[in-house]
């Protein structure tokens, strides 16, 4: 039976319109999720909108729309994003929806069943920006006078009655999964900082609000509305089904791998768990945090009106270049810098000479000098016997690279095939053997071809569009682009396309 590989997005608060974050999270979850589509596993991939809280709520309000009407607008340009983006989702699923609702009832019913539920009143700091409660300890005073979170969310003080999630009593088992389970949070950073959060023992959460009703109505206790993050969190197991085990994607739960943003690591790698553990349910195998992405140096926001409007970016620089350079330009756990000249290089340098010239060198000898058929192998030489040897350890290494998210270790080992493959066509001179061997020129385009194919094959995850026109450039079938298929050789004197450039240079527009 094909194995299945359950991969998810954070879903994305509809206060306001989607940014370059929103689509760096979804990018590097759509790598992962194409990757293992190709490497043959059967994958569910998810991402959609949280709808709930005090939030979205105050954001419809400023923009004097009603609630509903409001994520309905935002919800869809968060889908429309990820349709220009190239995120290849199964199921993009809103809080708002029926199905959600009765999966967070039934959740919050299991909890109270066992007994971690229980009816107090808090009285706290709350940051809405956040959607988070805060311990007078975290907080700062700024010069004005406002308290503030450690994101820098203002706080506001909170008394409201509300159920409480029974979480300081799941303090060992937390230290347990973590200690059982290395890889359940990564990268180590994060997991060595989520475990010093747990040790520092754990308060009881809230988990209803009184204060306002835009939010899932909490079972037979009228006036409360969930706390958003349970209600956000249980999505996850909303789009397999739940609470329905019979249900066509039940099999899917538990996920492989949440996809989360550094600052939402604290609600999945403890919250999360706790309230599956509460509920009785399988816990997620991994969460997998990202760094921030930052503007010339500068955090994005409104205000200083350096924020990055994705599909404005693709537009600009084409979907796959941007595609690349999230992925290749940082490691993924860390925070890292977006600029102009960062993005033209990446593009110029590894895209259009690297690897665009590589398939453009190769391609073009032979639409020239063998009529376009694909030459066969010959003997193998020292030299061609380095570089296959190169090419055909690749997909090992990426995968683990891949399993890892660390995206951008994998691009390189991918690039330093290519960079072996463009010193093969200097050293071997194809187009002067041309004159001098007419054979050998043929095999060693041919493993240029074979090189070329492996990278390309292994890079359409990164970028689907401009790979598959380099594959079919190659000769290479629709099916015949997973990663099992690179076992059967090409088919020689087959008759390639003419071939055309894949990657061309960014030049600056005259102003
Ligand atoms: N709604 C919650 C997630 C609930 S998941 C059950 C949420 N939404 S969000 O829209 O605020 O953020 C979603 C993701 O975008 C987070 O993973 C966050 O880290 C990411 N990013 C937001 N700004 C970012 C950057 N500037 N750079 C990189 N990613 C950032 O949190």
């Amino acid at each position: 039976m094909t194995q299945s590989f359950y991969i998810t997005t954070p879903i994305y608060y509809v206060n306001g319109a989607p940014h370059i974050g929103h689509a760096y999270t979804s990018i590097a979850a759509d790598v992962m999720a194409r990757f293992k589509r190709l490497d043959g596993y059967d994958v569910f991939f998810l991402t959609g909108t949280d709808e709930h809280g005090q939030k979205v709520e105050k954001a419809a309000r400023d923009a004097g729309l009603d609630t509903q009407a409001f994520t309905d607008r935002i919800s869809a340009d968060f889908k429309a994003m990820a349709d220009a983006m190239g995120v290849s989702y199964d199921d993009f699923i809103r809080t708002t929806e029926d199905r959600h609702k009765a999966s967070c009832a039934e959740l919050w019913r299991r909890i109270e069943r066992n007994g971690d539920i229980y009816l107090g009143h808090y009285e706290g700091w709350y940051a809405v920006r956040d959607e988070a409660f805060y311990d007078e300890s975290e907080l700062t005073t700024r010069p004005d006078g406002t308290r503030v979170a450690p994101s820098g969310a203002p706080v506001e003080w909170v008394r409201e009655p509300s159920y409480f999630f029974r979480l300081s009593a799941f303090q060992d088992r937390l230290l347990t999964l973590y200690e059982e389970n290395p890889e359940f949070v990564a990268p180590s950073s994060r997991r060595n900082e989520v475990t010093s959060f747990v040790k520092g023992g754990l308060l009881d959460l809230s988990i209803s609000r009184t204060t306002f009703n835009w939010g899932i109505p909490v079972p037979d206790a009228p006036g409360h509305v969930m706390y958003v993050w349970l209600d956000a969190l249980t999505n996850y197991i909303t789009a397999c089904g739940f609470p329905d085990e019979n249900a066509p994607r039940w099999h899917y739960w538990p996920a492989d791998v949440h996809f989360v943003g550094k600052d939402i690591i604290r609600f999945h790698a403890v919250y999360w768990p706790a309230f599956l553990m509460a509920a009785g349910l399988p816990l997620p195998k991994r969460v997998s945090s990202h760094g921030w992405w930052v503007v010339e140096g500068e955090k994005m926001s409104k205000s200083l009106g350096n924020v990055i409007e994705p599909r404005k970016l693709a537009e600009t620089y084409g979907l796959d270049q941007i595609r690349y350079f999230l992925l290749r330009e940082k490691p993924f756990g860390t925070d890292g810098s977006m600029s102009h000249p960062a993005i033209v290089s990446r593009i110029n340098v590894e895209l259009a000479n690297d690897l665009g010239n590589l398939a453009q060198r190769s391609l073009s000898l032979i639409a020239r000098n063998c009529g376009g058929i694909l030459p066969a192998r010959g003997p193998a030489t020292e030299d061609d016997t380095a570089l296959l040897t190169a090419a055909g350890a690749l997909l090992d290494l990426v995968r683990v690279n891949i399993d890892r998210q660390t995206f951008h270790e994998g691009l390189e080992e991918i690039w330093k095939v290519i960079r072996a493959a463009n010193g093969y066509i200097d050293r071997q001179a194809p187009w002067a053997l041309n004159k001098t061997d007419k054979t050998r020129m043929g095999e060693v385009l041919r493993v240029l071809v074979d090189t070329i194919r492996v990278v390309a094959t292994l890079l359409q995850p990164v970028m689907p569009s401009s790979m598959a026109r380099m594959l079919d450039q190659l000769g290479v079938s629709a099916d015949a682009r997973t990663f099992a298929a690179l076992e059967t050789p090409l088919t020689d004197g087959q008759t390639l396309p003419p071939p055309q450039g894949v990657f061309p240079r960014y030049v600056e527009p005259v102003a």
